[in-house]
């Protein structure tokens, strides 16, 4: 009579020992599905695709000739658990299979051409933390399904050519700690964002309306603000600023109209930049109360009135633009004398007895006859 547990464990001998099918069915047919949806024209002999040949299995090892690169599969090779390809040039679309791959964590196809829309069938990837589809040509919207992705950490589907409004699901990225948009076309207002963020970058899109503290309220980890060449508009008022872990602000080249800048004692912002806007008004002198404050530029906008003291005696302040304005009076002193360490520029304005020579003064000030009107007719300072 057979001896049940030895046959057994010469079955289990055998399917150790067998070099395929380590993997899922459904893992490899998912990858097959995700190669054959790229052109064979775009993959290059030397690249990390060039070597995905399902005459072995994906997550056998060692590997010396198929799959070399471009995927790592689970501790117990049953699944596929990253895809990080190489920047070889792959063109093709992503196919919606590929949410087969029930124990992705990682999806990085960064720096290639995909194009085509994002499979909204990429929610089901339940245990992705990073997803990176940046610089391709990745277009349509962002699936609102993606919300469903709770463990996803990072997002970055940067410079592509996505369009639409910014799902309000947005917020239920409950692991989100960087979101980074930049360079697509997406327009529309900012949605609630989601509260775990630390850096959010949506930089040269078409967004627009007013920074709403509905957006920003309980980012209580949020560093970076990256919202540099949008259409927002409206003013930016004091919650903004007392965002509790922010460290650096870029709003450069928006529409922005007026900025309400609180005292910041406890503050940890760095970096501001809300250069090229319309910003009227006098330049608030607040800013001199944030202690780490190291760089601060409001080039080009509408301020009006003197540059107060006590950015000269700031300590912290590295560098200073506040060219292209419409500010007054006598800069001070403090700023030409040896000891100080600001870099910048206090050209373009309205200001007058700036040393010539100076670098902080240069270019020129604005002709009297604009700085007369600018300041109503009568004579400036
Ligand atoms: C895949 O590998 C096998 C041998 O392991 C080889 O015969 C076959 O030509 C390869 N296929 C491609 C497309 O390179
Ligand atoms: C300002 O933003 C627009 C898009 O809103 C962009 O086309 C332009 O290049 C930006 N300018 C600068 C100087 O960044
Ligand atoms: C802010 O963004 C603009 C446009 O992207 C860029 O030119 C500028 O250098 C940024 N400012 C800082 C302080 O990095």
């Amino acid at each position: 009579m057979p001896n049940p547990p030895l046959l057994l464990f010469l079955l289990s001998l055998s399917l150790l020992t067998t070099s395929h099918s380590l993997t899922k069915p459904s893992d490899i047919s998912a990858l097959k599905s995700f190669l054959s949806s790229i052109k064979p024209s775009s993959i290059p002999s030397y690249s990390c695709l060039a070597s995905w040949n399902f005459s072995s299995d994906p997550c056998s090892v060692p590997r010396t000739t198929h799959f070399i690169c471009g995927l790592t599969c689970t501790p117990d090779s049953l699944h596929i658990q990253s895809i990080t390809l190489d920047s070889a040039g792959y063109s093709g679309t992503l196919s919606p299979f590929i949410s087969q791959l029930s124990q992705l964590t990682n999806l990085d196809l960064s720096n290639n051409y995909f194009f085509g829309p994002i499979p909204s069938s990429l929610s089901s990837l339940s245990l992705l933390t990073t997803l990176s589809l940046r610089s391709n040509s990745f277009s349509g919207s962002l699936p609102s399904s993606l919300s469903s992705l709770k463990f996803l950490q990072s997002l970055d589907i940067s410079y592509n050519s996505l369009s639409g409004y910014l799902p309000n699901s947005l917020v239920s990225l409950s692991s989100l700690r960087r979101l980074d948009l930049s360079f697509n076309k997406f327009s529309g207002s900012l949605p609630k964002l989601p509260n775990s963020l630390i850096e959010l970058a949506l930089k040269n899109n078409l967004l627009s309306g007013s920074l709403s503290s509905s957006s920003f309220s309980g980012l209580y980890a949020l560093e970076v603000i990256e919202l540099s060449s949008n259409s927002f508009s409206g003013s930016i008022q004091p919650w903004f600023f007392q965002l509790p872990s922010l460290q650096q602000v870029n709003l450069s080249n928006n529409s922005l109209t007026r900025v309400n800048i609180p005292a910041g004692s406890n503050s940890d912002l760095i970096a501001i930049d809300l250069s090229f806007n319309k910003i009227e008004g006098n330049l608030p002198s607040n800013f001199y109360t944030y202690p780490l404050l190291s760089s601060l530029s409001l080039r080009y906008n509408r301020l009006r009135g003197q540059i107060p003291l006590e950015f000269s005696k700031k300590e912290s302040l590295k560098r200073l633009y506040l060219d292209g304005n419409y500010l007054n009076g006598k800069p001070p002193g403090g700023f030409f004398s040896g000891e100080s360490l600001v870099s910048g520029c206090l050209g373009d304005n309205c200001l007058i007895s700036c040393p010539v020579t100076s670098q902080l003064c240069l270019p020129s000030q604005k002709p009297t006859s604009i700085c007369r009107q600018a300041y109503g007719g009568k004579p400036r300072s």
